[in-house]
């Protein structure tokens, strides 16, 4: 239903190369959080298979990075900053939402499914709106292949470590998540309203003081002028 909006997202040059260094970065950090998450748990599994996750999302951000670096040549000398619409098409796999040290696996495991899942259906609609770019398209195709796996082998992992709990436990970072969109959501659209206001601001109460301060300017009588004699004493103190 939002193609259209990811279609202006990523239709313009400069705000495209933006986007895949955000994302680059995004993935580069989510792969140290999960190499964290590979040094904290007990479990044998898992840890290999975090390892393998980790690897896979600094290649992505390597992945993102390169294919940013190729764009950038073409791009007009004058880039202007673009509205990066980052609470619209999010990338990443939102891990900087985790305290990977404080987590159990089981819960790192709900988190990281519902984040794989989330960013694999992102990264479908970009794939499918980037189709005029296609090397693009083909760096998402090869990043979703892997977070498709990703978030299968967490919900498999989930299944075998809390069998009993694995719904609750998605729900709970279901929610946890959902939260955390909220929370962006409104942060963006309160700097949209925080603009619209500073704006009106500056154009309506702004004005009336600008023409009071240049009256009392034009009153002021120019150059030196003398003080009250009382005012000429020699400072004896501070204040
Ligand atoms: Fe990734
Ligand atoms: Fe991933």
């Amino acid at each position: 239903m939002l193609a259209p909006l990811h279609r202006w997202i990523w239709r313009d040059a400069g705000r495209r190369v933006q986007k895949l260094i955000r994302f680059g970065e995004t993935e580069t950090d989510g792969g140290r959080d999960i190499l964290r998450a590979a040094e904290v748990t007990a479990d044998p599994l898992l840890r290999r298979l975090y390892l393998v996750h980790a690897i896979d999302e600094l290649r992505h951000g390597v992945l993102f990075r390169q294919r940013a670096a190729s764009l950038l040549p073409a791009l007009p000398q004058t880039t202007k900053p673009r509205f990066r619409a980052d609470w619209i098409a999010p990338g990443g796999h939102g891990l900087d939402d985790l305290q990977v040290d404080k987590e159990s696996d089981a819960q790192m495991l709900a988190f990281l499914h519902l984040s794989e899942k989330a960013a694999a259906s992102r990264f479908t609609v970009y794939r499918n709106v980037l189709t005029d770019d296609p090397p693009t398209c083909a760096v998402f195709d090869e990043i979703l292949h892997d977070e498709t796996f990703h978030m299968n082998y967490t919900l498999v992992q989930l299944a075998r470590i809390a069998p009993q709990h694995q719904r609750s436990r998605l729900w709970r970072a279901r929610l946890s998540r959902m939260w955390k969109v909220y929370l962006r959501l409104a942060a963006g659209l309160a700097g949209v309203i925080g603009g619209a206001l500073l704006t009106i601001q500056y154009f309506v109460i702004l004005p009336p003081f600008a023409w009071l301060a240049r009256r009392a300017a034009r009153r002021e009588p120019a150059g030196w002028t003398p003080i009250v004699p009382e005012r000429r004493g020699s400072l004896t103190r501070q204040y």
